[in-house]
This record gives C-alpha cells, sequence and structure tokens, in this order.
C-alpha cells in the first residue's frame, strides 16, 4: 500500500499528525537511509523500510496485544473517571486499537487487544460460541447440584437460560474455588450465575478466550504481542 509519510508515522504511533510532520521537516525521518523532509513523501508500506528517530518503524496492518487486565481498570478506550485498560499500553500508541468484548471493572485477566475488527467480532458473535473460562472465588459452598444447574443452564433474569456451562469445583467451602467455561458474553454473565444459585463471586479472573490462554508470564497491568501461532489461531 502506498501512503503518505505523516499519515504511515502517525497511524503507528509515533506522534499526532501535526508533530510528526515538524519531525519529518527537522530531519528526524529517513526512508531506504536517506533523509526525507516532505512530510506528502509517498512510501510503499510493504517495500520501503522507514527510520523516526533512529528507529525502524515497520507497517504491520492489524496488531495484536495480551493485557492481563488489573481489577480497577475500565474496559473502554477512554473514560473521564478511571484508568482505561487502553491507558496501561502506553507505548502503543497506534490509531485504532481497542479491547475486544469486555470485563467488568474488577475483573482480571485476560483481554486481547487490536485494531482488527474482523477477528473481533468473529470472537464476539453471539453465534459463534466462543468458549471463556473464568477463574473464581465464591463466597458460599459451590456444591455438584450447582454443576448440574449451570450445565442444564441457569435462569440470570433474561428472556432465556444460559448455555449449558461447565462448572469445575477446585475447593469446596465457605470460600469456593472454582473453574467455569462459558459460550456466551452476557453482561455480568458469571456474577450472574452464582447470585442465581444464592452465591457472591469475590474475585474473578479471565484465563482463557477460544484458543487464546492468559500468559502466566503475565502481571496484572503487563501486555505483550501476540505470538504468530497464538494469531493464527485466532484465525
Ligand atoms: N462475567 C462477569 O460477571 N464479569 C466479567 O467481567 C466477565 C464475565
Amino acid at each position: 500500500m502506498r501512503m503518505r509519510l505523516d499519515r504511515y508515522l502517525a497511524d503507528l504511533g509515533c506522534g499526532t499528525r501535526s508533530q510528526v510532520k515538524k519531525d519529518i521537516a527537522g530531519g528526524l525521518a529517513a526512508v531506504n537511509g536517506v533523509t526525507v523532509k516532505r512530510p506528502e513523501e509517498k512510501i510503499d508500506t510493504e517495500k520501503d523500510q522507514v527510520t523516526y528517530n533512529g528507529r525502524t518503524v515497520t507497517y504491520e496492518k492489524y496488531e495484536y496485544y495480551m493485557l492481563n487486565k488489573p481489577a480497577g481498570t475500565v474496559t473502554a478506550t477512554e473514560d473521564r473517571m478511571d484508568m482505561t485498560v487502553m491507558d496501561l499500553l502506553k507505548d502503543q500508541r497506534r490509531k485504532g486499537l481497542f479491547p475486544v468484548g469486555r470485563l467488568d471493572k474488577d475483573t482480571e485477566g485476560l483481554l486481547l487487544i487490536t485494531n482488527d475488527g474482523e477477528m473481533a467480532h468473529r470472537l464476539l458473535s453471539p453465534r459463534k460460541h466462543v468458549d471463556k473460562v473464568y477463574y473464581a472465588d465464591v463466597q458460599g459452598k459451590v456444591t455438584e447440584k450447582d454443576v448440574l444447574i449451570f450445565a442444564e443452564g441457569v435462569d440470570i433474569g433474561d428472556d432465556r437460560l444460559t448455555m449449558p456451562a461447565e462448572l469445575q469445583i477446585l475447593e469446596s467451602g465457605d470460600i469456593s474455588r472454582i473453574c467455569l467455561t462459558i459460550r456466551e458474553g452476557r453482561f455480568h454473565q458469571v456474577k450472574r450465575m452464582f447470585h442465581a444459585v444464592g452465591k457472591e463471586v469475590i474475585y474473578l479472573k479471565r484465563l482463557q478466550m477460544g484458543p487464546l490462554v492468559l500468559d502466566q508470564e503475565l502481571m496484572p497491568g503487563e501486555y505483550r504481542k501476540l505470538t504468530k501461532e497464538e494469531v493464527d489461531s485466532l484465525c
């Protein structure tokens, strides 16, 4: 694809359009090793090698990041009150990035952030029934009866029951530890399912979404690019 140098640098998050224009005029950008001072210079995104401030800036149409969302952040691109998940990707100012799906403010764990709208649509489409796996601490004794109820579908006050979900009890007690696989993404779904059987989720973390598994090396608030294998598995 051919595009203007200033747009290329701005789209890839090097700065605002006016900032990069100034920097280009000031000699901070080079194409194939030659300094270019005209912001309107056309470059070929596939062939040309662009550097900005001495750093190579490679064009990738789509970018994919795995974030371990910490509690206390909102899943939005902007918010006037709270820190958003996008604020955590401080080095990634690429235009058009957004979080795929939504986790509650107090939920932690796997969140995919991308600029690939088609992939996001495939993962979120209610007709695709992509598996989502959660770990939770639950106030109250989770029992085999709950496993059966969750497998049948739970009345959470919507017009229809939830789809069959797999509940695995890791520890049952005053505070129970569980893993739950659901195939929908209804509002507060996990919390409402436990609420429907008289229990309360006190900690929630998403571990998996479709084939994508949360990297255990990522501390809450940390992120990394998806590997090629991970991107291929999602495609
Ligand atoms: N279910 C919930 O209740 N909350 C989330 O954040 C995700 C799933």
